[in-house]
C-alpha cells in the first residue's frame, strides 16, 4: 500500500507493541524503514518480538519493559529512546487491559487496573512525549488505540470502555492544544480483531459466529490492515490530520441504523416485501 521508506530514520515507541495488534503494527513500521522502541510488562515477550522484527527487516529496535501505570517508568522509556536513536517522533499508545465482568461485581481496584492501564498509562506516554518534543523545538505524532464502544459505550467491559471515551476526549483536547508544537494527535477505533489476548478475555467460545452476523463486511478485521491505517496516520502525508478518530470495523458499530436488520434479505424477498409496502394498506 505503501512506498518502502513511507517511515524511514521514524523513531516510533510502540507501548504493548510486544504482542497483539502492537506487534502487528511494530512490524508493519519496520517494514517501512522506522526505528522502534517497544515497551510492555514482559521483557521475554519483548525480546522475543524484537528479534523477529530485526530478523525480517534488520530494523533497529529497542526493548523497554514497564507498567504504563508508573509515570516515572514511562519517563525513563522516552529518555531512554532519546539516548539510543537521538529523538523520538512517534508514539502509539496501544497498551490495554480488558475483562468482561458484571459491573456491580467489579472490585474499586478492577476498576483501577484497567482505568490506569487505558486512560492514565496514555496520559503519562503522551505528556512524557510531548515534554520530549517541545524541548527539541516540536514535531511528533501521537495515535492512541481505542475502540468503537469509546462513544456507544458497551455492557460488561465498563472500565474499559470509561478510560477509551477518555483518552478519545484526550485525543481531540491535545490536538488542539499541542498543534502549536507540531504535534498531531490522532485515534483509530477498531472493532474486533481476532488476536490471541483479545480472543482470551473477550470472545467467549460460541461467541465469534453471533459477533460476525453483526459485522456489515461479513469478516473480521486483519492486524495488518489496522498496521497499514497506522502508517497512513503516521506518516508525513498526513500532516493536516489531527483530532480524528478512524474507525476500522467493517461497518460494525453503525448496525444500530433502524432498518439495517433487513440487509440479511436476498434482493427479491426485499423488492416483495417493499412492494407490497408501498401498496397501501393491508387488510
Ligand atoms: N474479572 C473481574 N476482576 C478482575 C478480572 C476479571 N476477569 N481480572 C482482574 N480483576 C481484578 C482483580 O481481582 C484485582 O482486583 P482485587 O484486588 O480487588 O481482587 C484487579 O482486577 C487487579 O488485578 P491483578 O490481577 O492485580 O492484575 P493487574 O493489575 O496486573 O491486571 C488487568 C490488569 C486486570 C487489566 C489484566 O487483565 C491485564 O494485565 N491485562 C493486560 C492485557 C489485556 O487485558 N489486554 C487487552 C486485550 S483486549
Amino acid at each position: 500500500m505503501f512506498r518502502d521508506d513511507l517511515l524511514r530514520d521514524k523513531v516510533i515507541a510502540i507501548t504493548g507493541g510486544g504482542t497483539g495488534l502492537g506487534r502487528s503494527m511494530a512490524e508493519r513500521f519496520a517494514a517501512l524503514g522506522a526505528r522502534l522502541v517497544l515497551a510492555s510488562r514482559r521483557r521475554e515477550v519483548l525480546e522475543r518480538a524484537a528479534g523477529e522484527i530485526r530478523q525480517r527487516s534488520g530494523a533497529e529496535v529497542l526493548v523497554h519493559p514497564l507498567d504504563v501505570r508508573d509515570p516515572q517508568a514511562v519517563e525513563a522509556m522516552v529518555h531512554s529512546a532519546c539516548e539510543r536513536f537521538g529523538r523520538l517522533d512517534g508514539l502509539v499508545n496501544n497498551a490495554a487491559g480488558n475483562f468482561l465482568a458484571r459491573t456491580e461485581s467489579l472490585s474499586a481496584n478492577a476498576f483501577d487496573a484497567v482505568v490506569r492501564t487505558v486512560l492514565h498509562g496514555s496520559f503519562y506516554a503522551s505528556t512524557a512525549f510531548a515534554r520530549h518534543v517541545i524541548a527539541r523545538g516540536g514535531g511528533g505524532v501521537i495515535l492512541n488505540i481505542l475502540t468503537t464502544y469509546a462513544w456507544t459505550g458497551s455492557a460488561f467491559v465498563v472500565p474499559s470502555a470509561c478510560a477509551k471515551a477518555g483518552v478519545l476526549a484526550m485525543t481531540r483536547s491535545l490536538a488542539v492544544e499541542w498543534a502549536r508544537h507540531g504535534i498531531r494527535v490522532n485515534a483509530i477505533a477498531p472493532g474486533p480483531f481476532p488476536t490471541e489476548g483479545a480472543w482470551q478475555r473477550l470472545m467467549p467460545p460460541g461467541f465469534a459466529e453471533q459477533a460476525l452476523r453483526r459485522i456489515p463486511a461479513g469478516r473480521f478485521g486483519r492486524p495488518e490492515e489496522l498496521a497499514e491505517l497506522a502508517c497512513f496516520l503516521l506518516a508525513d502525508g498526513a500532516a493536516y490530520i489531527t483530532g480524528e478518530c478512524v474507525t476500522i470495523d467493517g461497518g460494525r458499530w453503525l448496525m444500530a441504523g433502524e432498518f439495517n436488520a433487513l440487509i440479511g434479505m436476498d434482493p427479491a424477498s426485499a423488492d416483495a416485501l417493499f412492494a407490497m409496502l408501498r401498496a397501501g394498506p393491508r387488510s
